[in-house]
């Protein structure tokens, strides 16, 4: 079953084809992303189950919008109304499914929840955000900054605040794609150890710098997400805020990377906590075009994961 679950478990060769067909379906539109049918609809007759167990705007409607581009349906499903809320179990969900419908994308909290529904379903399953990681975002990311600034080999990707689950899908592209990283932030919200060790084994280098200006210095990219995730406590809001103040991105820090650097953010933002409203609409920022990616290189991996 062909599962997209995580970057570093799709193989690089798989997933440059995946992001060169984003480009080129994405350049097929002609500047136009909206409509709702392609040229071709290579997922002609085929149903998309979207599973939201946490809120969403980009995944749900980019997800909802690339289907119906390539000719197939989508059945989008909160968690909470399904049985699957109500004490059914992950197992017996994905066997249900997989009879009526031929893919399933799933957001949800518990990383076990995503892995336990891909064992068990047979038909392809797509990871759409859980806790610990979020590959379709860093897909679109990745095609970003190649649009913008050519190969993202080699390059030096700067990520500031949490190692949440956003920046452990970039540590993963790392490995497979090639650039290096460098995290900055409070050491008690690091990223796992394991996400920096596999990168590593890669061959690139991650480095962990607590001095924000020192760790943006020369950056091709730099890359901010919220200080509070979905799965986290409200009631550790206050003493993330505080901890991870210093290494909001505002102008002064960005004038530490290189002139050409952008920065990126996945959205929601909240606008002069983590990154000020000064870059996110400056020079630098990307991130609208990271939003739009969404629908392009999610279409990618869709087609990938069916095999059209
Ligand atoms: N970036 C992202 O995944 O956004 P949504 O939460 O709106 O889907
Ligand atoms: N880190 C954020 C990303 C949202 C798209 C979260 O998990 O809430």
């Amino acid at each position: 079953m062909t599962h997209f679950l995580d970057i570093h478990k799709t193989s690089p060769d798989d997933l440059r084809h995946m992001i060169d067909q984003a480009r080129s379906m994405k350049d097929s539109r002609q500047g136009q992303p909206k409509g709702t049918t392609d040229a071709e609809t290579p997922l002609a007759g085929h149903m998309v189950a979207l599973i939201f167990e946490k809120p969403s705007t980009r995944t749900r409607v980019s997800f909802d919008m690339g289907v119906r581009q390539m000719g197939g349906q989508t059945m989008v499903l909160s968690g909470a109304d399904m049985q699957l809320g109500h004490g059914e179990s992950i197992a017996d969900t994905a066997r249900v499914l997989s009879r009526y419908v031929d893919l399933i994308m799933i957001r949800t909290f518990e990383e076990t929840t995503l892995l336990e529904l891909a064992d068990h379903a047979t038909v392809p399953v797509i990871n759409g955000l859980t806790n610990r990681t979020h590959p379709c975002q860093i897909m679109a990311d990745v095609m970003t900054y190649e649009e913008h600034r050519g190969p993202i080999q080699g390059k030096k990707v700067v990520w500031m605040g949490d190692g949440n689950n956003v920046c452990a899908s970039f540590l993963h592209a790392a490995g497979q794609f090639g650039f290096d990283m460098v995290v900055s932030g409070p050491e008690t919200l690091d990223p796992e150890a394991v996400f920096i060790e596999e990168a590593r084994a890669k061959g690139v280098s991650v480095e962990l710098i607590r001095d924000p200006e020192a760790a943006v210095n020369g950056a091709d990219l730099v890359v901010a997400d919220t200080w509070v995730s979905m799965h986290d406590s409200q009631t550790t809001k206050e003493r993330r805020h505080n901890q991870l103040r210093p290494y909001q991105v505002n102008e002064r820090l960005m004038s530490h990377a290189k002139d050409d650097a952008l920065f990126m953010h996945c959205l929601p933002a909240h606008r002069e906590e983590e990154a000020t409203s000064a870059v996110m609409d400056g020079p630098h920022s990307v991130i609208f075009d990271e939003a739009e990616n969404r629908l392009h290189a999610q279409k990618a991996v869709m087609r990938w994961c069916l095999g059209v």
